[in-house]
Order: C-alpha cells, then sequence, then structure tokens
C-alpha cells in the first residue's frame, strides 16, 4: 500500500529533523505540492510529535519493552508518528495509523523492523498512564524545567511547558495604511495596536508576526524623524514596525544573505557584525538590539529546540549577547534609549547579559525597564526586554551650587 502523502512528507521532514533541520522551513518545502488538507495534516504530525517526543518514546518502551535508544531512527520515527496518531488523533482508524507505520518503514529499507513495529503499535491502548517523571509528563528536557523553576516556581515551570503542548496562535502586524483590507480576512484585533489575532484561515498576504514580538518596538518610544540603529535587523519585522513610526533606521545584520532578503522600503541595509565597532560614525537616539538567541520563547512554534538545545549553549549566546549589548551601548548618544530583546526565557540570555553589560558602563547607562512575557500567561510566544537610558552628561556641579546661591 503506498504511503499517504501527508505521513510520507511528515516522516522525512522529521527524519530532516533529527539531522539538524528546522522543522517549519521544511514543512513548507516538502509541503508545497501537497492540497491544503494533506498539508495540514503533515503539520501536526511534524509537530505534534516534536512537542511529545517524551511522552511518545516512553509509550514506545512501555509497549515495546525495550529502550527506544537502541532502535534505528527511521524505525523510531515511525513509531513516534503511529504513537502519535493513535493517542491524540481520534479522527485516524487505528488500522491506518498502524498500516501506514508499518508501510514507513519498509519504505525507508527497514523492512526487517516491520513485525516489529506492527506488533508494538497493535498493542497501544487508550488507557492513561502515570508520567514517571515530571520531564516526560511535560515532555520537555529536566535542565530547562529546573531553570523555568528558579525563575517561576514549579508551577510556574509546569504552566510554561505546558504551554509549549499546545498548537500556537497565528498572529500578523497590519500596518495602519493596510487596515482597510482587514474585513477580507477572518482576524480580531489584539490590546497590542496593530496587531491581529487570526482566527480562521492562513491570512496569506499579511505578515505574521507573533504577539510578544510586536511588543518590543514600542518599547523604544520612537518619534518620527528619529535615527534607529537596529543592530540585528534581519528579516526586518520590527524595522518595518520602526519605520512605520516614522524612524530613519539604518538595518546591521551580520548574514548578508537574510538582509539581502530583507524588503524594508526606507531602511538602510549594512551587512556588519554588530558585536565589533561599526563602519557608521554617529551615534544614535535610538537603538534596538534583538539579539540572537536560544529561542526558548518560542518551543511551541520550534518544538525541536528544546531536544536540541544544550546548557553550554545559554553560554555561547550568553558571551555573544554582551558583545553586541556593549557595542551598541557604545552608539548610544547622550539622552538615548536602547531596547536589548530577545525571544529567550533565560536569565544568562537576559537580565544576567543586561547586568554584565551595565556594569563596565558609566553611571549615565540606567536600566529604566525590563519586560517579560510568559508562555501560558501572556499570548504569545515568551519575550523579554530591557530598557536603557543614557542620561545627558550631568550638568557640573560648580553651576548647581551657583544657581542656589
Ligand atoms: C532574532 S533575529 C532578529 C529578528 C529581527 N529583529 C526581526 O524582528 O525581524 C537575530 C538576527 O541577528 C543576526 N545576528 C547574529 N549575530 C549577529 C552579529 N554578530 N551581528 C549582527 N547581527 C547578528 C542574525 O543573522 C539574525 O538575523
Amino acid at each position: 500500500m503506498p504511503v499517504s502523502p501527508s505521513r510520507r512528507v511528515a516522516f522525512d521532514v522529521l527524519r530532516k529533523v533529527a539531522r539538524g533541520g528546522n522543522a517549519s522551513d521544511l514543512l513548507r518545502i516538502h509541503s508545497a505540492n501537497l492540497s491544503s488538507r494533506d498539508a495540514g495534516l503533515a503539520s501536526e504530525l511534524v509537530f505534534g510529535v516534536l512537542r511529545y517526543q517524551a511522552q511518545l518514546d516512553f509509550l514506545i518502551q512501555y509497549y515495546s519493552g525495550r529502550d527506544t535508544g537502541g532502535l534505528d531512527l527511521e524505525v523510531l520515527i515511525a513509531l513516534r508518528l503511529g504513537m502519535y496518531q493513535m493517542r491524540h488523533l481520534e479522527r485516524i482508524p487505528r488500522h491506518a495509523a498502524v498500516a501506514e507505520s508499518v508501510d514507513l518503514v519498509k519504505r525507508a529499507h527497514k523492512r526487517s523492523a516491520a513485525g516489529f513495529v506492527n506488533a508494538v503499535l497493535r498493542k497501544v491502548d487508550d488507557v492513561a498512564v502515570m508520567w514517571p517523571s515530571w520531564e516526560i509528563a511535560l515532555s520537555c528536557p529536566a535542565w530547562l524545567l529546573e531553570n523555568w523553576k528558579r525563575m517561576f516556581g514549579r508551577e510556574g515551570a509546569a504552566r510554561v511547558a505546558r504551554a509549549f503542548l499546545r498548537k500556537p496562535e497565528t498572529y500578523v502586524w497590519v500596518p495602519a495604511s493596510r487596515r482597510g483590507e482587514l474585513r477580507k480576512y477572518d482576524v480580531e484585533a489584539t490590546e497590542v495596536p496593530g496587531c491581529y489575532r487570526v482566527i480562521s484561515g492562513n491570512a496569506d498576504g499579511l505578515q505574521r508576526q507573533d504577539i510578544g514580538s510586536q511588543t518590543i518596538v514600542p518599547l523604544l518610544e520612537l518619534e518620527p524623524g528619529q535615527q534607529l540603529l537596529d543592530l540585528c535587523a534581519a528579516p526586518g519585522n520590527k524595522t518595518a514596525q520602526a519605520v512605520e513610526r516614522g524612524a530613519r533606521a539604518i538595518a546591521v545584520d551580520s548574514s548578508f544573505d537574510r538582509l539581502a532578503a530583507m524588503n524594508v522600503p526606507g531602511a538602510e541595509r549594512v551587512a556588519a557584525d554588530g558585536s565589533r565597532p561599526l563602519p557608521l560614525c554617529t551615534e544614535f537616539e535610538r537603538i534596538l538590539v534583538d539579539a540572537p538567541c536560544s529561542g526558548t520563547g518560542t518551543l511551541g512554534r520550534n518544538p525541536e529546540i528544546k531536544w536540541r538545545l544544550q546548557p553550554s549553549d545559554l553560554e555561547r549566546h550568553h558571551a555573544r549577547q554582551v558583545a553586541l549589548l556593549e557595542n551598541a551601548l557604545d552608539r548610544l548618544a547622550p539622552g538615548g534609549q536602547l531596547v536589548y530583546s530577545t525571544c529567550s526565557l533565560e536569565y544568562e540570555e537576559n537580565e544576567q547579559v543586561v547586568e554584565e553589560a551595565l556594569s563596565r558602563r558609566p553611571p549615565e547607562f540606567v536600566l529604566a525597564d525590563q519586560e517579560r512575557r510568559i508562555p501560558g500567561v501572556d499570548p504569545g510566544d515568551g519575550f523579554y526586554a530591557a530598557v536603557i537610558v543614557r542620561l545627558r552628561a550631568s550638568y557640573p556641579q560648580e553651576r548647581i551650587h551657583d544657581a542656589e546661591d
């Protein structure tokens, strides 16, 4: 029996994700020729398997009596796909889930495992399971849960991890000039100006941007005509918001390709490493450092990150983030305002970066505000933002005395 297109695509994407690929990008490429119904099922299978991976592996061990570590990747993926459909998707007939997983291992030239996959999946029932640990119950690595527990408490950490098991909402950013077109779409306004939640349909033609991401630019308090240095700009979502507010933006990014693909009329583009002295000889009233990060605020959207990320990655991100922020602070004009932001939940990438960079600056650099969006508490992805202002040079002390006399 040929494997259905949606399961074939899901299997191929999951195999590539296991080798380091990005699930969303791969799905977009592999689903290009599928009907929208098949593409929808492929997406549901890929993200479902990645979100619930720890639970699915526990169940595979439970029903097979074998450690999943000893299974070939293709066999493991076929089992995860079958298990996910049987335990989570009521509309899929059980026999179809079993038969298709068996066919998937045959298609992957693992014929000898077909009997094993068939035998394991036929045992699967609907009985509720007592998960042996909170990392399996929440399908999240223990070290990440511990990190979140330190910041949000045990129940707060569990709430974050549970939020990442749900399919995220889709949000779009709609500039004021295009709001007249909104009647063509099934969307509703949110509390963030310009941000709309997609109720149904795919909102093709509108720019997708998470609601959390749309809260960052307003923190710059831009005034029309102000010059903005956007230090990590590509793909330009936030640059576009800033330009709409009348900023004259200089968009810097170290990735030439990402910068070249950026389409924000009115923004000047500069390919440069933002952690090193910049080829720009001016100070800026406004600076945005939307730093590259681990992305742990986006695990609902990018669930593969949670299985890849290692604690040592946070140290690497931290070092780069401090270098970017320090370089940016060197370019902040007196009276200017800088926003440092990440879509990470981790202390090492957020508060610790800001504390370290500010500890090496004179006292005129002041942390004015910090904001955090927490999945499960706030809608959308997790975000962190710090607002740093550089006070104008202090008024000479002797003049103050003169004035008092
Ligand atoms: C979180 S993304 C920025 C998203 C963007 N601000 C937006 O809203 O569309 C981080 C960006 O930083 C860039 N980047 C990484 N290291 C950099 C560096 N040393 N200097 C400048 N840009 C860097 C990456 O290429 C990536 O485009």
